[in-house]
């Protein structure tokens, strides 16, 4: 491809995906700019990882490197993580307490809202050297950007005026994170993996219920979630953010020997020396075993029987992307329920129970779709019509609505004619 626009986007249902949008280099540095630096929010951090005045944690948006702190006033800033000098990282760690941020390079010196606050041999020394007389150190900062936050959720945008958080995360969204987050909570590690694929065909992956009781043997077969129980899936107004969930208990393995008929994901030969990962206690009283949350374009909140988790998207090239763990719990937990948590994070991470196999289908896919340019994927599991809530894990409907989002984004007009502004799911709904 030659450029960008050059890509035909094949239908207005956004029901097929062309392959070049996971593997070309354009695309990618275009969705750099478009989406990760667009008019939206993109999540940065847990409020429970920068506690104290001082405290710092280095991240990222889409492939930027950024770093959220909390200054001596208690408020949360952010800011990108390059000198205002000549381009240096400042940051170099993942996570600290400090007084200010010094440059390695030439020692220029920032304060936690990215202020620059010194720099040496400023004029010079002995009248010779030195910046030029009108060089003013307030016209030199950091490169800031927004902040807001919702519940324990520190959100950032390269945007100065984006929407609302609130507006942006919507009422489901935000319902979800009241629930995840009721207690105050502690983060109880971190883990990371590289996945050789590109970032988009994860958070298809992170919006697609229904792989997860076939892909996932190991759920289905021990009943942590699977296609044959009640489930759904509850969008945003846009359709852009998707909460998914499915309730314990609502299947039999007699109902799961007949729904999947014989398919190997619910494999009856399989048996457990210790089935305690497999426990759940339900303690937000929803009785949903799996509550999955992904918000556009990069984040991923979870809770899996007990175990509690985000997971961050960081785009690295067009074919991949880094997923970042962090595993948190609350910080009244019993130290049963601790236990518990710790031993079911088993299920989920790099080489997880359940999730393992999300990080080799993101490989297997882009094997599969490496410069097939005359290609598309076809998403129509649950129909190609309106993009609305779900009353089933069985459906794509969902990974459309990102598609139809990423489109409005990077300007791709699909055949058939815009298909932006959507209609309302809850409109959809209730017609
Ligand atoms: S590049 Fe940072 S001080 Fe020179
Ligand atoms: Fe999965």
């Amino acid at each position: 491809m030659q450029n960008w626009s050059d890509l035909v986007w094949p239908a207005n249902d956004f029901s097929r995906v062309p392959y070049p949008v996971f593997y070309d280099r354009e695309i990618f540095n275009r969705e750099q700019e478009r989406v990760f630096r667009g008019p939206l929010w993109c999540y940065v951090a847990l409020k429970a990882e920068i506690p104290n005045p001082g405290d710092y944690k280095a991240t990222f948006i889409g492939d930027t490197p950024v770093v959220v702190t909390r200054a001596p006033d208690g408020s949360i800033n952010a800011w990108v993580n390059r000198c205002a000098h000549r381009g240096t990282m400042v940051v170099r760690t993942q996570f600290g307490n400090v007084k200010d941020f010094t440059c390695v390079y030439h020692h220029w010196c920032y304060d936690h809202k990215g202020n620059l606050i010194g720099v040496p041999f400023l004029r010079g020394l002995k009248g010779k050297g030195g910046m030029p007389k009108d060089f003013k150190m307030a016209e030199h900062k950091l490169r800031r950007l927004a902040v807001d936050t919702y519940s324990e959720a520190i959100f950032a945008s390269f945007e100065a005026n984006p929407e609302s958080l609130v507006e942006y995360l919507g009422a489901p969204m935000r319902k979800t994170l009241d629930r995840l987050f009721k207690r105050p909570i502690e983060v109880l590690g971190y883990m990371r993996q590289l996945i050789p694929g590109n970032w988009k065909l994860y958070f298809e992956n992170l919006m697609d219920a229904y792989h997860g009781g076939l892909l996932h043997q190991f759920q289905t077969t021990f009943a942590i979630a699977r296609n044959t129980q009640v489930g759904g899936s509850i969008l945003d107004k846009y359709g852009r953010h998707r909460t998914c969930f499915t309730m314990a208990g609502s299947d039999t393995d007699d109902d799961a020997k007949a729904g999947y008929a014989g398919d190997s994901a619910f494999n009856e030969q399989l048996t457990l020396a210790d089935p305690s990962v497999t426990k759940f206690v339900d303690e937000d009283g929803s009785g949903e075993g799996l509550t999955m949350m992904a918000i556009f374009p990069s984040v991923f909140f979870q809770r899996l029987n007990n175990t509690l988790a985000t997971r961050q998207i960081k785009p690295k090239t067009p074919n991949s992307f880094e997923l970042y763990w962090t595993y948190f719990g609350y910080r009244d937990d019993t130290p049963a329920i601790r236990e518990m948590r710790m031993r079911q994070v088993n299920l989920v991470g790099p080489g997880g129970l359940v999730s393992m196999e999300d990080g080799e289908v993101g490989r297997l896919v882009q094997l599969g779709i490496d410069g097939a340019d005359r290609d598309h994927s076809l998403i129509a599991m649950g129909g190609v019509g309106p993009i609305t809530h779900q009353d089933t894990v069985n459906t794509e409907v969902p990974i459309r609505g990102f598609w139809r989002y990423y489109c409005h984004l990077m300007g791709y007009v699909p055949q058939g004619g815009s298909a932006w502004p959507p209609p309302p799911p809850d409109r959809i709904a209730a017609e």
